[in-house]
């Protein structure tokens, strides 16, 4: 079985002052999370496409979903947790719950502000975390990661061993399931990433190729960027 995980859990601090949470944020005419969404809907292989936000916003997301895919039975709304692997924790507990998976079940994870993922990365995650187990979608790093420490130079790494992480970040339920119990609570605090979990259990993590316009909306320059992106697409008629 595959799932998908939107995660729509988080508020946003960094967009500065808006009304909602960014993920509710118009993108053209509809929410950033609808067009995310819409993305997930056109691949029929998910069992359920679990949609993850802030409590408050449970109705209005479901009123959004009901208006943009009155059809659709398989995308549900939960709430989301505290911290984002809690968001997708509650989301593995919906699928424990509700379905009798396997150690074959898969979940794609994805950030719910990340509305120009393709359905040929989506479709690669599903291949890659079904064969390999787990996988992070990247793309390479074009400028040059510089570390530092107390305002001075550590390290300047090889930039052909450097990606920027995106999502989905794929990977087995169980497995996931079976790592994340092992963390000491202060680590399930710290990690906000997936993929790391498997990292530090030293579990060969796969990659797919990310896209470009795969942006994460953070900081409001990036909604205006999405905007052109967006913009570029429908002039090109691009999926
Ligand atoms: N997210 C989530 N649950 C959380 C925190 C984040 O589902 N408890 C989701 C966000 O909604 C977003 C994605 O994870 O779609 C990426 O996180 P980020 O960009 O950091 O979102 P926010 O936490 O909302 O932003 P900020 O850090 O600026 O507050």
């Amino acid at each position: 079985m595959i799932f998908a995980a939107i995660l729509a859990g988080g508020i946003g601090s960094r967009m500065g002052s808006i009304d909602k949470p960014k993920q509710f944020l118009l993108l053209g005419d509809k929410p950033i999370l609808i067009h995310t969404i819409e993305k997930f809907s056109l691949f029929e292989g998910f069992e359920k496409i679990i949609v993850l936000t802030p409590k408050s916003y449970i109705s209005h997301t479901e009123d959004l979903i009901n208006k943009y895919f009155p059809h659709n039975d398989k995308i549900i709304v939960l709430e989301g947790g505290n911290l984002r692997n809690d968001t997708i924790i509650n989301g593995i507990d919906y699928i424990n719950d509700n379905f009798k998976i396997n150690d074959d079940s898969i979940l794609i994870t994805h950030d719910a502000v990340r509305p120009f993922v393709t359905y040929k990365v989506i479709e690669d995650n599903i291949k890659i975390a079904k064969s390999f187990g787990v996988c992070d979608t990247v793309i390479p790093a074009t400028d040059t990661i510089v570390e530092a420490k107390d305002g001075k130079i550590t390290s300047i790494p090889n930039r052909d061993n450097l990606y920027q992480g995106q999502t989905p970040q794929s990977f087995k339920i169980n497995k996931f399931i079976s790592l994340y119990d092992k963390l000491s609570k202060e680590d399930k605090n710290t990690l906000t990433d997936a993929c790391k979990i498997f990292v530090l259990n030293n579990e060969d993590v796969a990659l797919v190729c990310g896209d470009e316009t795969n942006i994460k909306i953070t900081y409001p320059y990036d909604l205006q960027v999405a905007n052109v992106i967006l913009t570029n697409k429908v002039l090109n008629n691009d999926k």
